[in-house]
């Protein structure tokens, strides 16, 4: 009896050893020490034992069992230790790698894939694309453009001003960039210039606070009112198609001279009048001239020596005809709803 207790610890400390895994270790433990294991098995025997032997096996089982009780704790021990080494081997992950999958990729604005046609095209022709700030000097936005202070050219185009910055407003339009560019490179000078614009507008289907233009500029020795017609052309060609035809007619900018408001024949209804353009078969999409020799001069150009015309396209005005969108206000408001479309 006693060798068999004995036998019994020592099978179970050889095959406590060989596992690791926690699940087993518990299996192995109530194959010894459960209900029907080893040890009470060994234990029923006891009772045809006299009582003298009886307490000596007693005390040696209770013994055997304590030793089990031990190795098995230690062996869950070093099981579960290993077992954290090695999930920290197979299941670390990378903190710093963008979560795959999770993030949906999104795509340009309408506005940007606009421009970028339009960046493509002027490029094309040989234009620079050129940036200016939004937060203007008020010299640049107005004053260089043959807009001074007391002129009423300034009331149809209220900005924003900017507390704690004087003599500064979120530009009205892209114009000054005009100036920058002739001051900055000179003549000859081929450029544009896209770029959000604001307004003070009381917001509605048609007005915004924050929108787009693409300004462009041409000058150089003996540049006419035919030049800038024939870019002009070739823009509306390239917008709407080659049948496209454009008008232009006489309209007031302080920065031009003769200036003109630019339309093309509306690319729904092919000029016949439709919805789009409220029956006139014309869409207005850009205003232009001939620079004016006041605005020559502030971009630091000779006048006598050199002329230029100049454009100013409403990106955002395109891009809504572009896609019949008939509400502006749908361009700035960041709703996935209605980026998604496009
Ligand atoms: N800056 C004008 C506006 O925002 C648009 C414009 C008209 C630009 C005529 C020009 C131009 O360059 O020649 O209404």
């Amino acid at each position: 009896m006693k060798k068999r207790l004995e036998q019994l610890k020592q099978d179970f400390i050889d095959l406590v050893g060989k596992v690791t895994d926690r699940d087993a270790l518990e299996a192995l433990k109530s194959e010894f020490l459960g209900r029907h294991g080893k040890l009470s098995a060994a234990m029923k025997e006891m009772a045809g034992l006299v009582e003298s032997e009886r307490k000596v096996i007693g005390e040696l089982a209770n013994d055997v069992k304590k030793t089990i009780e031990e190795a098995y704790g230690e062996a869950v021990g070093k099981a579960s230790k290993a077992s954290r080494a090695s999930m920290a081997q197979s299941e670390w992950i990378d903190v710093t790698q963008p979560a795959l999958g999770s993030m949906p990729r999104g795509h340009l604005h309408p506005v940007t894939q606009v421009r970028e046609d339009l960046e493509n095209l002027f490029t094309s022709m040989g234009f620079a694309v050129l940036d200016g700030p939004e937060l203007e000097s008020d010299y640049y936005n107005f004053t260089a453009l043959n807009i001074p202070p007391t002129h009423p050219a300034r009331d149809i185009q209220d900005t924003f001003y900017v507390a704690g910055h004087p003599g500064t407003v979120m530009r009205t339009h892209t114009s000054p960039v005009q100036i920058r560019g002739m001051r900055e490179f000179g003549v000859p000078l081929r450029m544009i210039a896209p770029g959000r614009c604001f307004r003070n507008e009381a917001t509605d289907v048609r007005h915004e606070h924050t929108f787009h233009q693409i300004e462009g500029v041409v000058v150089d020795r003996g540049i006419s009112f035919a030049h800038m017609k024939g870019v002009l052309e070739a823009v509306a060609h390239s917008l709407y198609g080659k049948d496209t035809k454009i008008r232009l007619r006489p309209k007031f900018y302080p920065f031009v001279e003769p200036g003109v408001n630019g339309e093309v024949t509306c690319y729904l209804c092919t000029g016949k009048g439709c919805r789009l353009c409220k029956k006139s078969g014309w869409l207005e999409i850009f205003g232009a001239g001939m620079v004016h020799p006041n605005v020559l001069k502030e971009g630091g150009v000779d006048p006598d020596v050199y002329s230029g015309f100049a454009f100013g396209f409403g990106l955002t005005r395109l891009v809504m005809l572009k896609y019949g969108i008939d509400d502006i206000r749908h361009l700035e408001s960041g709703d996935l709803r209605f980026l998604k479309q496009f």
